[in-house]
């Protein structure tokens, strides 16, 4: 069995991301620079945020975090992303998701210039992935492509089973797979709540994507022997004896699966590592997009 390592896979990027920086400086212009909109105080949503932050720093980017009240107004998020998207210094642009109850994600979403959504959310970059051409692709299905990537795992050909079907992941996920790439052209079926016999359906993955947001769901019986399994989930299930009183789950219960596949994503330590690789590459290459103009 492989673990596939999100630590040592999402070094590489980042090496690489260093490397660019470095020509970047030499040729005496300024870094990437990315903004981050953070609206209340979710902790898991505190803690993504700011691992954003440092992992920007650690490459040689520039960043700026815009922290707003849960109480904030659509109106005056939406006026903040109109100056960032005016603004000739900022590259990136990514607003943490979820929003409280009375915003509207999709108006927010939409608000950001495509040629800044890091995120590769907007329905005009989310379009061309459907299309397949160039575009910004969602952080955690490139994190998981870039994964693959690094082990050379082969996908032709193969049966693959995404499970979630959200714009941040399941979906777009989906379509690189079964897309005319390197590590795509895979046969996909898309899972979601309403799917009958999922077992079954899982049962016949060569590749397996949990991206459903239920601690270990995923059990041995459900996966094929050899399978490869890619666990997006990441939830805080409450646990008394750590120092912050939870512990973090993935989709799969990783004891059991970890010992049926040939090779198995950590959680942590595995996607979500990839998902920052992805922002990264993403906000790299909007910034040298821009330059090219
Ligand atoms: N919430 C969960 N995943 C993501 C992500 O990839 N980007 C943003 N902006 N919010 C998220």
């Amino acid at each position: 069995m492989i673990l596939l390592d999100g630590k040592v896979a999402s070094a590489s990027v980042k090496e690489k991301l260093k490397t660019e920086v470095a020509k970047i400086i030499a040729n005496h212009l300024r870094p990437p620079h990315l903004a981050a909109i953070l609206v209340g105080n979710n902790g898991a949503s505190e803690t993504y945020v700011a691992s954003k932050v440092k992992n920007c720093k650690e490459v040689g980017f520039e960043s700026t975090l815009i922290r707003f009240e849960t109480s904030v107004t659509e109106e005056t998020l939406l006026e903040k992303i109109d100056k960032l998207n005016n603004d000739e210094n900022i590259d990136g642009i990514l607003v943490q998701l979820p929003l409280p109850k009375h915003i509207q994600e999709a108006n927010i979403i939409q608000a950001i210039h495509p040629d800044k959504d890091v995120d590769g959310f907007h329905p005009i970059n989310a379009g061309k992935l459907v299309q397949g051409l160039p575009t910004i692709i969602p952080a955690t299905p490139y994190g998981i492509m870039l994964l693959l990537e690094y082990y050379h795992i082969s996908t032709k050909g193969k049966h693959a089973v995404v499970i979630g079907r959200s714009n941040i992941v399941g979906r777009p996920m989906s379509i690189l797979l079964s897309s005319n790439l390197l590590y795509g052209n895979c046969t996909v079926t898309l899972c979601h709540s309403h799917t009958a016999n999922i077992k079954e359906i899982c049962l016949q993955a060569d590749i397996l994507v949990a991206a459903i947001g239920k601690p270990e769901f995923i059990k041995s019986d459900m996966v094929k022997p050899n399978a490869i399994v890619l666990d997006v989930g990441i939830t805080r299930v409450d646990d008394v004896t750590t120092q912050k009183g939870f512990k973090l789950k993935g989709d799969v219960h990783f004891d059991e699966v970890s010992k049926k596949v040939s090779a198995i994503t950590p959680v942590p330590g595995g996607v979500g590592l990839m998902t920052i690789a992805g922002l990264l590459k993403n906000t790299l290459e909007a910034y040298q997009k821009k330059l090219a103009r």
